[in-house]
């Protein structure tokens, strides 16, 4: 098929460089002229495992090429499909521009209105307001939510859970089973608004069940349970299921705070309150300042005191700082007077951008962490847990904390070292 996609952004960018790699042929649009000579130069412009080759692969090939916005005669194409970002606007809502703009470009420069495929994320009942705005739109509109996860976006993309498609006609379903005729995942054809509300409440309840953890890791450091084995146990239940259930220092990144925030706002304005919601959001609040609520107990006073924070991203096998709790987290210490020192693989040149002055960056952990009291695990990077703990025990200064944000490190290592070890719902000594 000839698909054409509007937005080289994240989605947008994997949706082109996988379509492709799948025999269709694609033409990327974007406005950003920049962006579009190092995408075609082969430098894709943020971090994803994988993504550069599947585009340069795809350009070489010619099933994959790209285009600045602007004025075309008679464009044709089978499908379009949106992927523009959706930020959230100063009133807190999310701002659809950038959609309308694409939709206005699609109208007077293609010959006939191919399929609009919506990938881009946004609130339920947007796809019938922009239909009533455009009604020529209404038979060719489809939503057709992404749940790719950034760090996996391209193994998400070529194994789905599910397809989702919401139009108005059988048209619009079977398009949407042409472009992934090969995929064996279930299909799912509903109405437009129901298809963006699966969206929204696929992102409101995983986000559910990771405040939903947090919270029991808390009350399991008051009573002396172990979170690790709370979680396992619950997640053998089919009905629960293990994933999602890891505690920690929250939850990050521009989806999940921004789309719960987003549905509470919508729930609102129809007079309804959704309580839930709002509880997901203080719970990741307050989860994100947990080391420092921990350091807070632990001195009398922080001012002075060195620590050193490892991971920035918000979560890792990304450089995205969006929403991140280390960002968070950051900003809080250095109010309060600690000395901090980072390192990151991937995002330190994101986090210079945003974080204060006097924070110190460093290339190497090892020289991020000497001479600092406590070190805080704040990204889940395989390389943190497999540092040399010896070399870290030696070069930290006392009381030499170890606050592992991810619940993952070996935690009877850590101990049996010598280090005092914090972590959410994992305050017994671990035996294992
Ligand atoms: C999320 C969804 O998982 C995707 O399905 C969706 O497509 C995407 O948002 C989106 O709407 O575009 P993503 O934001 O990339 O994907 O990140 P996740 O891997 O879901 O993690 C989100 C946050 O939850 C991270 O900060 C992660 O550290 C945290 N998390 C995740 C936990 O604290 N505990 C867990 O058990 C799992």
């Amino acid at each position: 098929m000839k698909i054409d996609v509007i937005g080289l952004g994240y989605v947008g960018l994997v949706a082109s460089a996988c379509l492709a790699e799948e025999g269709h042929n694609v033409t990327g649009y974007d406005t950003n002229t920049k962006k579009l000579k190092s995408i075609s130069s082969g430098d894709i412009p943020f971090y994803e495992p994988n993504l550069n080759e599947l585009v340069k692969l795809a350009i070489q090939k010619q099933t994959f090429e790209l285009k600045k916005i602007d004025k075309y005669e008679n464009l044709f194409a089978d499908a379009i499909i949106i992927a523009v970002g959706t930020p959230l606007s100063n009133m807190g809502t999310l701002d659809i521009s950038q959609i309308q703009v694409a939709i206005k470009w699609i109208i007077s420069n293609y010959q006939n209105l191919p399929f609009i495929i919506i990938k881009s994320t946004v609130p339920p009942g947007t796809g019938e307001k922009l239909i009533s705005q455009y009604p020529e739109l209404a038979n060719k509109y489809i939503s057709n939510p992404e749940f790719l996860r950034e760090g996996q976006a391209i193994s998400d993309w070529k194994n789905p859970d599910r397809i989702i498609s919401g139009s108005k006609n059988l048209e619009g379903n079977k398009c949407i089973e042409k472009i992934y005729e090969n995929y064996t995942a279930p299909f799912v054809h509903s109405d437009i608004t129901s298809s963006e509300m699966i969206k929204f409440a696929s992102n409101a309840f995983l986000a559910n069940k990771i405040s939903f953890i947090n919270e029991i890791a808390n009350l399991c450091d008051k009573l002396g349970a172990y979170v690790d084995d709370v979680s396992k146990g619950i997640g053998l239940d089919p009905r629960i299921g293990p994933n999602y259930l890891i505690p920690g220092v929250g939850y990050g990144g521009s989806c999940f705070p921004k789309d719960v925030q987003s549905l509470s706002d919508l729930s609102m304005t129809h007079l309804q309150s959704f309580d839930l919601l709002q509880s997901i959001i203080t719970t990741n609040q307050k989860q994100q300042l947990m080391p420092y609520f921990y350091l807070s107990e632990k001195f009398d006073n922080l001012q002075g005191l060195k620590v050193c924070v490892l991971g920035l991203s918000f979560k890792a096998g990304t450089d995205d700082i969006r929403e991140s709790s280390s960002i968070n987290l950051i900003n809080q210490l250095s109010n309060s007077g600690v000395i901090i020192n980072t390192y990151d693989p991937v995002s330190i040149n994101n986090s210079k951008k945003v974080l204060p002055e006097t924070v110190n960056f460093f290339d190497d952990p090892f020289d991020a962490i000497n001479g600092v009291q406590a070190t805080i695990i704040m990204t889940e990077w395989s390389e943190f847990q497999n540092l040399d703990w010896k070399k870290v025990y030696k070069s930290m200064k006392n009381p030499k904390i170890i606050f592992d944000g991810k619940n993952y490190l070996n935690q009877k290592l850590i101990q049996d070292l010598g280090f005092e070890y914090f972590a959410v719902g994992r305050k017994i000594k671990s035996q294992k």
